[in-house]
């Protein structure tokens, strides 16, 4: 996933139009500015390229992630439909609104399964939080009818999933607002960065305000600006932008790149009896930032990735005992750890999250193997790469 292997000439000329003018802030200063608004060119740029109305660029995807519930009414009390396969992100910005994680079952999608959500729903259900991990969507299609159905928001966090597709229709525009990261290690990066995307203006006029401590933006004088609400500051800054202007337009030939190497290494692994793959529902959509496939149980998933270490395969993740992806793993989440008391603990319906079960999930996961695919690797080092993987597999399976 990592857009930093492709940094050049085009990241150091739009950094260096910042600094030629001296203002790294993304508002005002339009006489000094001379023009350049890179932040505001990103949006342009990335609403077009992903076929959605309005983008407000961020500091982060946890901060697009508070944008997006706040923006959308999400507060205390109201409980949010969240899958336990995702970055711990996800569920910090729903109790930082003061609302209430509520955790359903994955299918082999590996994201939230429509079916699940239904068993979960109860009368103080806000929304739907669907997470597109390590790529690719689920069953987002079904997932929206369920949601405009039974009247509930829709936000996506499609923080792993820039460039992603299903049936055309881009990662981030199923819901009423779908939330990007930009960050270090994603498939194009900001340094820090996210964006918030809807095709719904007073939802899109809301987040930027928000995000900048309510100001509504009207007029060329700061200092004038009227506060609509209280908000935050989850401003990026020009120099941040920037470099995410570079990485965007560059979009297309990383998928391309990501796209060809997963596809070698599948093609070999498909001929391995016994390991089947991530249901993709388009597989041309997939942003093929990881190929994930299945062990056929516990056992044999953690030999082979503890093989593959062995064999000098990097960057193969065996999420079952990862601490940074999966709830099993997250004893400060499922105690609620926090400095100060969390509103969600006021919340007579708190769930009991140390009880908390989700046999279905553990039972994909605890088989699941994702191998990271990476852009700068050459055609002879695919094939050495698959070489190895086939040959752990094979003894295995
Ligand atoms: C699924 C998911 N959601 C949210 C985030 C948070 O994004 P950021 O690191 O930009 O805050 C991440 C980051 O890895 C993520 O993977």
């Amino acid at each position: 996933m990592p857009g930093f292997e492709r940094f050049g000439k085009e990241e150091r000329k739009e950094v260096q139009d910042v600094l030629d003018t001296g203002v790294l802030f993304r508002y005002g200063f339009d006489s000094a500015r001379g023009g350049l608004w890179k932040a505001k060119s990103f949006e342009a740029e990335f609403a077009k390229r992903i076929g959605v109305a309005h983008c407000h660029l961020c500091s982060s995807g946890t901060s697009a992630l508070s944008i997006a519930l706040t923006s959308c009414g999400v507060g205390a009390g109201d409980e949010v439909i969240l899958p336990p396969f995702t970055f711990i992100a996800t569920i910090e910005a729903v109790l930082n609104a003061g609302a209430v994680p509520i955790f359903a079952e994955i299918d082999e999608t590996l994201c939230l399964d429509p079916e699940a959500i239904e068993a979960v729903i109860t009368p103080r259900t806000m929304a739907v939080l669907p997470v597109h991990m390590c790529g690719s969507m689920g069953r987002i299609d079904r997932i929206k009818a369920f949601c405009d159905k039974k009247g509930l928001i829709l936000i996506e966090d499609a923080c792993q999933a820039v460039g992603a597709t299903l049936n055309g229709k881009a990662a981030g525009t199923f819901g009423d607002m779908g939330c990007f990261s930009f960050d270090p290690v994603k498939t194009i990066t900001c340094g820090e960065g996210g964006a918030v995307v809807t095709d719904n203006k007073e939802l899109h006029t809301t987040a930027e305000a928000y995000a900048d401590h309510g100001h509504d933006h009207v007029g060329e004088d700061r200092g004038r600006e009227g506060h609509l609400f209280l908000g935050n500051n989850f401003r990026i800054s020009e120099l941040n932008a920037a470099v995410g202007l570079a990485q965007l337009r560059k979009l297309n030939s990383i998928l391309k790149k990501q796209r060809a190497h997963k596809k070698a290494i599948k093609d070999a692994l498909a001929k391995v009896l016994g390991l089947t793959f991530r249901d993709l529902r388009d597989e041309k959509g997939d942003s093929a930032t990881f190929l994930s496939f299945f062990l056929p149980d516990e056992i044999t998933a953690r030999q082979a990735a503890e093989d593959l270490g062995k064999a000098g395969v990097d960057g193969c993740f065996y999420w079952y005992d990862n601490n940074w992806h999966y709830l099993r793993m997250w004893d400060h989440l499922k105690a609620l750890r926090s400095l100060a008391k969390l509103p969600v603990r006021l919340s007579e319906h708190c769930p009991d999250y140390q009880q908390l079960s989700l046999p279905r999930s553990d039972e994909i996961i605890s088989r699941t193997l994702s191998l990271q695919i990476k852009l700068s690797w050459t055609k002879k080092e695919v094939s050495q790469r698959t070489d190895k993987i086939l040959n752990v597999m094979r003894d295995l399976c």
